[in-house]
C-alpha cells in the first residue's frame, strides 16, 4: 500500500548520531487545525528520537515545514521559507530539510526538482511515519512519501502546544468533491478512527490535565461512514452523534467541541445531542461558502440556503445563546454582483459570531480552476473588503450581548500580550481576557494563586470588541 520511494538525486544528508542528543528541530505549521494536530504528533516523534526544540528557526539542525495549499498565497509562502533554508543547507550539509503536509502531497517529486536541497517530502497521511522516513534519510536517501496510506494509530507521542486544550483527530481525509477545493486530492479518502481509540486518547489527555478537546475532521459529519455496523433500528452504528454520546463522560474533561461541520450532513439528532450533553459547547463552525443557491450548486456543496437557515434556526431553538461561525468564499467563477449581495444578506440575516473569509483562488486538479468565467483580481479585492467590513460589524453586534454578563471561562494561561492578565475562552469560543487579585505573572512566593491554567472561572464582562472580551474575575 505504501508507495514511499527514494531517489538518489543529491549528496546524502550527513549522518546524525543515533539515540538521544540528535540536535534541535524546528517546525513551522501553515494551514488548518488538521495540520496543527499533525505537527504536534510529528514534534512528539522527533522528541522520542532524541531531538529537542530549537530556540530559533535559523539555528535548528532539522527544519520541518508542515504546509498548506488551500489557496495560492498559502502555497507560495512556503517557497520563500524554503529559499532561506536551502541557502543555509549549502553552507551546512548537516541540516535536515523536510516538507510535510498538503504542498508536499500536491507537488511530490516536483518539489525536489524545485528545491534539490530537500531531504524529505512527505504527505499528510505519512505524518505518523516520520521516524521511519527519517531513518531512510539517514541512510543517505532523498525520500518522497506521497502514496495513499492507511493511517496507523499513533496517539502516545504527541507533544501538545497547550496544556489545557487539545485536538483529537476523529476522521482523516474528505470524500466530498467541492469544485474549488484541493483537500480531497491532498488528504485522500475518509478514514474514521474507532470510537474506542478516540475515547482512549481522550482519557489519556484528561489524565494528563487537559480540560478541553476539539474533535477534528475536514468533514466531521462524515464520521463513521467508513466503519462497519448497523443498529437494530437500521441506521449506521457509528455517527458523530453516537461518538459524542460515547465520549462525553470522560472524567476530568470539562468541554468538548468539534469541527468542521458540513451543512449537507448536519442532522437534527446531532443538534439534540449537543443540547442534551452538558460538556458539548454551544459553538458551531458550519461553513456556508455562498448565500446563493446557483453558486452553491456550481460549488457542488449539496445544500441550499434554505437548508442552511433551517439548521441554524433549529440550533437556536434548542440553544438560544449558541455561537455560529462559518467560512465563505467570494468571487467564485461566474459569481454576479447580485449573487455576492446574497452572501452579504445572509451574513446580515444570520448574525455570525465569526466568519473566515477568502477570495476564490484557482487550485490545481480542481474543476472550477478551468472554468472560463474567472473574475478579476480587482473584483476579488473589492468584494473581500466589503465582506470583511460586514463580518466585523456583525461580530461586534454579537459580542455586545456579553456586556455586563457573567460568563464561564476556561483559563488557558497568561495573556501573552499583557502578562498581568489571564486569557481563556467562553463556551461559545470568544477569546476573553481578565484580571484577578492575583496577577497572572505573579511568581512563586506571592501566595497561593487564585487562578491557574485549566481552571473554570466566572468572569464579569466589562468591555466587548468584535472578536474578544475583557472583564474581571467574579
Ligand atoms: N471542510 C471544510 C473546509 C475546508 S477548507 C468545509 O467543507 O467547509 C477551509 C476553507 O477554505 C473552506 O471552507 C473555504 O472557505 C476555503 N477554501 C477552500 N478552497 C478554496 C479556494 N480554492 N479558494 C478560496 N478559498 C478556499
Ligand atoms: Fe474541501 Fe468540500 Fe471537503 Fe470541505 S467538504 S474539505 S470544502 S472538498
Ligand atoms: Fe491547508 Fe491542507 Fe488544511 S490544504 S487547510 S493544511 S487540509
Amino acid at each position: 500500500m505504501t508507495a514511499t520511494h527514494s531517489l538518489q538525486l543529491a549528496p546524502p544528508a550527513a549522518q546524525s548520531p543515533a539515540g538521544p542528543g540528535r540536535g534541535s528541530y524546528w517546525i513551522t505549521t501553515f494551514g488548518c487545525q488538521m495540520n496543527k494536530a499533525d505537527s504536534e504528533r510529528m514534534a512528539g516523534i522527533l522528541e522520542t528520537l532524541g531531538y529537542r526544540e530549537a530556540s530559533a528557526e535559523l539555528s535548528a539542525d532539522l527544519v520541518l515545514y508542515n504546509t498548506c495549499t488551500i489557496r495560492d498565497n498559502a502555497e507560495q509562502k512556503v517557497y520563500s521559507y524554503l529559499g532561506r533554508q536551502a541557502q543555509r543547507k549549502r553552507l551546512n550539509p548537516h541540516l535536515t530539510l523536510v516538507v510535510a503536509g498538503c504542498v508536499a502531497q500536491q507537488e511530490g517529486e516536483a518539489l525536489l526538482r524545485r528545491v534539490p536541497e530537500l531531504d524529505l517530502v512527505m504527505g499528510p497521511q505519512h505524518a505518523n511515519r516520520l521516524d521511519t522516513l527519517l531513518a531512510q534519510v539517514e541512510q543517505g536517501q532523498q525520500v518522497v512519501a506521497t502514496g495513499e496510506h492507511h493511517i496507523l494509530e499513533d496517539i502516545t507521542t504527541a507533544r501538545r502546544d497547550s496544556a489545557v486544550c487539545a485536538w483529537v483527530n476523529v476522521i482523516y481525509g474528505c470524500n466530498e468533491r467541492c469544485t474549488y477545493c484541493v483537500v480531497p486530492s491532498v488528504r485522500g479518502q475518509e478514514q474514521s478512527r474507532r470510537p474506542e481509540a478516540i475515547r482512549l486518547e481522550m482519557e489519556g489527555l484528561a489524565a494528563r490535565g487537559f480540560r478541553e478537546i476539539t474533535l477534528l475532521g475536514q468533514n466531521i459529519d462524515a464520521y463513521g461512514r467508513d466503519l462497519p455496523g448497523i443498529t437494530p433500528e437500521g441506521r449506521r452504528q457509528h455517527t458523530l452523534t453516537d461518538l459524542l454520546h460515547h465520549v462525553h463522560d470522560v472524567e476530568g474533561l470539562e468541554r468538548i467541541r468539534f469541527a468542521t461541520s458540513h451543512p449537507r450532513y448536519f442532522t437534527e439528532r446531532l443538534i439534540d445531542a449537543c443540547a442534551a450533553l452538558p460538556k458539548v459547547c454551544e459553538h458551531f463552525h458550519i461553513p456556508f461558502q455562498s448565500g446563493d443557491d446557483a453558486v452553491l450548486k456550481a460549488m457542488a456543496r449539496g445544500y441550499t440556503v434554505e437548508r442552511y437557515r433551517r439548521i441554524l434556526s433549529r440550533i437556536r431553538e434548542r440553544m438560544p445563546d449558541a455561537a455560529i461561525s462559518a467560512d465563505v468564499i467570494v468571487a467564485f467563477p461566474g459569481e454576479s454582483e447580485a449573487q455576492f449581495r446574497r452572501t452579504l444578506a445572509l451574513i446580515e440575516e444570520i448574525g455570525f459570531d465569526q466568519v473566515n473569509t477568502a477570495a476564490y483562488s484557482p487550485r490545481p486538479n480542481t474543476p472550477a480552476a478551468d472554468w472560463p468565467d474567472q473574475l478579476s483580481e480587482t473584483v476579488k479585492v473589492e468584494r473581500l473588503q466589503e465582506l470583511n467590513a460586514l463580518v466585523e460589524r456583525t461580530a461586534r453586534r454579537r459580542s455586545a450581548r456579553y456586556q455586563g454578563r457573567l460568563v464561564q471561562v476556561l483559563v488557558e494561561g497568561p495573556n501573552p500580550r499583557q502578562a498581568s492578565q489571564w486569557m481563556g475562552r467562553t463556551r461559545t469560543n470568544r477569546l476573553t481576557f481578565f484580571s484577578a487579585d492575583q496577577p497572572a505573572g505573579a511568581g512563586p512566593g506571592s501566595g497561593a494563586p487564585a487562578v491557574q491554567a485549566g481552571d473554570l472561572v466566572n468572569v464579569r464582562i466589562e468591555e466587548v470588541r468584535a472578536f474578544s472580551l475583557s472583564g474581571t474575575l467574579a
